[in-house]
Formats: C-alpha cells, sequence, structure tokens
C-alpha cells in the first residue's frame, strides 16, 4: 500500500485524476472500475476539466461501476447509474454502450455470474477506484465473518443506512444492494481508493495499521500488490 496525504479534496482529485487521465491516454482501450458516493467527485471533476481542454478521451474506455441499490429502478434520481451520469459520464465521450453497472433488481446468482464474465472477457478491470465507508465497507461489502469473492446481494447496515440516507429525501433508503465482491475488486491491477474526513480516521487507521480481517474489508488491500490510499490530513489524522 502506497499512502498518500493532501492538504484536501482537491488535491486528491487532481492526484487521482492524474493517474486515470495518464493511463488512458497510454491505454485509450482500457477498463476502469469507478465508485459513487462523495469521494471520488473532485476526481471526476478533474478529469472532465482534463477531457473539455482536449487532453483526454473516454471513447474506448470500458467501465464496470462497484454497486447498485436494490428495489430501485436504474433511472430513480439516487441511482448509482444516475450518480454516474450525472457526475461524469454524460459530461465527457464515454461511450454509454460500454458502461457497465450491476442491476440491483436482477436474480442475485445470474447477475453475479454475468458481471463476473462481463468484466473477464475484457481482461479485467485496470484501475478500480474505491471510496471507504465509515465502517471499513469496500463497495457495499460490509464488515462480517468472511471475505466475498464475486458481486452479491448485500443487507446495508445501519452505519451506512445513516451515512447515505441524506441523499433520499422522497422515499426511504433501500436497505439492500447488489456490490462486486472483495475478489472481484482484488483482481483490479490497480486500485485507487479516496478518503476525506474525521469520519473516515477510524476506518483508515483499520484498513492500513489493523489486521486483515472481513471485520475491516478494506484491510484486504494491505495483501495487493499496486494500491495507492489517497488521504486528506483529517482523514489520516489517526495513523
Ligand atoms: C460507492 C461505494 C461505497 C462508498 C463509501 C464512501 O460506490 O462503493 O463504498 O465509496 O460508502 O462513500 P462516500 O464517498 O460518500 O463517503
Amino acid at each position: 500500500m502506497e499512502v498518500r496525504i493532501f492538504k484536501n479534496d482537491l488535491e486528491i482529485g487532481e492526484a487521482a485524476g492524474k493517474i486515470i487521465c495518464d493511463f488512458v491516454n497510454s491505454k485509450p482501450d482500457c477498463v476502469l472500475g469507478f465508485a459513487t458516493g462523495a469521494s471520488p467527485v473532485p476526481t471526476y471533476n478533474y478529469i472532465t476539466e482534463q477531457y473539455n481542454s482536449g487532453k483526454v478521451s473516454f471513447k474506448n474506455v470500458t467501465t464496470f461501476n462497484l454497486d447498485e441499490y436494490c428495489d430501485l429502478p436504474r433511472d430513480h434520481k439516487n441511482s448509482y447509474w444516475t450518480f454516474m451520469f450525472e457526475n461524469l459520464f454524460s459530461r465527457v465521450d464515454v461511450d454509454p454502450a460500454k458502461v457497465n453497472f450491476l442491476d440491483g433488481n436482477a436474480d442475485e446468482k445470474a447477475e453475479s455470474a454475468r458481471y463476473a464474465e462481463a468484466i473477464k472477457s475484457k481482461g479485467g478491470i485496470d484501475i478500480q477506484i474505491l471510496g471507504i465507508g465509515r465502517n471499513g465497507h469496500i463497495a457495499f461489502n460490509e464488515p462480517s465473518d468472511k471475505f466475498t469473492d464475486e458481486a452479491w446481494r448485500v443487507t446495508l447496515t445501519q452505519s451506512t443506512i445513516d451515512a447515505n440516507s441524506i441523499y433520499f429525501d422522497d422515499i426511504p433508503i433501500p436497505h439492500y444492494a447488489m456490490t462486486m465482491g472483495i475478489g472481484s475488486i482484488m483482481r483490479s491491477k490497480k486500485i485507487i481508493l479516496i478518503a476525506t474526513g474525521a469520519s473516515k480516521a477510524e476506518a483508515v487507521k483499520e484498513m492500513i495499521n489493523g489486521p486483515v480481517t472481513p471485520g475491516c474489508p478494506a484491510s484486504i488491500l494491505q495483501q495487493h500488490a499496486d494500491t495507492v490510499i489517497l488521504l486528506d490530513e483529517a482523514a489520516a489524522s489517526l495513523l
């Protein structure tokens, strides 16, 4: 794990965005894994600026997102599909036909197999962006007693429901999601994890300095060969 500490989220967005844009320029048909939530938004803004300045094109890039709520139509304003189109995909030249998402309303086993095959058929994910939950989750792999492998249907914990319910004003937040498993994430060739703010400090400490345990799913990243952790000072405050 390489840990880098920055003054603020804009600097993190620039650092992560540069890694991604440089990689896309070196391999225009690469495979990128994206996360939703607040953490990657400055990165997506940086990428959009680079695209607007003509410095990068995503037209041949294939994308896979980490997770999607169950029991929510894909075009609902709170779906992660909508999030990605609003925050990145519709702002750059990503080909919608090359965008891949888990279907939170599909049969769990069939959907898991479909996603695994789709990732494999593209040669795997070159760079996967991650955030981290206050409870140490990555994607929606909540703390548990075992590490998962391929995509699965998870029951969200109260911590995640509390953190994400601020985005839901018209309907209650779903309590289930389809998420890439830990194995699928770990097979990514490079991982960039972004964490900002004091509310992430404890999880960040456990991820980096704690034992590797499914009780803190992000701790598995200690065993990944090419992971870079980008933190602001508040998220790094307990290291
Ligand atoms: C989102 C995801 C989650 C978030 C995490 C942090 O696709 O997989 O693991 O990355 O919950 O969310 P934010 O960035 O909103 O603090």
